[in-house]
């Protein structure tokens, strides 16, 4: 299938859907680098063709270091996708980026390891160097920009996310390690993803909600997760408005 895609979204824990899509098929797609984490969801808002992918799957079955990026990327790309935005629960070290706070970031710092992070990375293929300085597309995080300022929602624009590995969450001295570093949110889902988005040079931009305070910067001893899934939610309830503003 080669129609354009007018927007892609991977949504992160908490967003397993695309709201109110119309004429919605599910494709199932295999690619050289193995299959996505679930069928991708084609369908429609008003004159808009759009593609949907659950990062961790169904049922949230497939944990963040085990996520096979390279194939959700080429899928997407395959299908028509030049234009993604990805949903991405995070934890927030800036005290602007309190739960349920909604940011649209414009700097990564990749602490992963062990993830097959480029396409190059397979027999044959072009060593390809790209830059990656600013690794969100600056016009379409002008647009989320844009967006949740015409659907009334808050969001803080910049900041920078710090990759970690997962599946735990880190600890005390791991996110004072962090902030150290200059990132203000943490999440364990953002790289490789946006680099291999770069290598496809597929526009990509971030809607990241945060879920908790990350270890050690607020009050609390310890991260509880039924806090987390409830701040996700209400974080998670913006999105769609985001969204239709972006596609009006
Ligand atoms: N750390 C890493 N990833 C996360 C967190 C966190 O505190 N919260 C949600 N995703």
């Amino acid at each position: 299938m080669s129609d354009i895609i007018d927007l892609a979204v991977i949504g992160g824990t908490g967003l397993y859907r695309f709201p109110g899509l119309e004429d919605a098929e599910k494709h199932v797609v295999n690619t050289r680098f193995g299959t996505p984490s679930d069928r991708i969801v084609i369908g429609r808002v008003g004159n808009k063709r759009i593609a949907f992918l659950a990062r961790h799957g169904e049922g949230h079955s497939v944990a963040p270091h085990r996520v096979n990026y390279r194939a959700n990327v080429w899928a997407l790309h395959h299908l028509g996708a030049r234009r993604v935005v990805a949903v991405n629960a995070v934890g927030g070290i800036r005290e602007d980026m309190g739960p349920r706070a909604v940011v649209v970031p414009d700097q990564i710092i990749d602490y992963t390891h062990g993830r097959l992070s480029s396409f190059c990375d397979v027999e044959g293929a072009e060593v390809r160097h790209v830059d990656f300085s600013h690794p969100y597309s600056a016009g379409l995080r002008a647009e989320l920009l844009v967006a949740a300022r015409k659907a009334g929602v808050a969001v803080v624009n910049g900041g920078c996310y710090g990759a970690t590995q997962g599946p735990r969450l880190e600890t005390v001295a791991e996110i004072a390690r962090l902030r150290r570093d200059g990132c203000d949110l943490v999440g364990m889902t953002g790289m490789p993803e946006a680099a291999l988005a770069r290598e496809l040079e597929l526009d990509y931009a971030c809607l990241a909600l945060v879920a908790n305070w990350a270890a050690g910067c607020g009050d609390q001893q310890e991260i509880s997760l039924p806090e987390i899934f409830a701040h996700l939610e209400a974080a998670t309830a913006q999105v769609p408005m985001i969204l239709s503003a972006l596609l009006a």
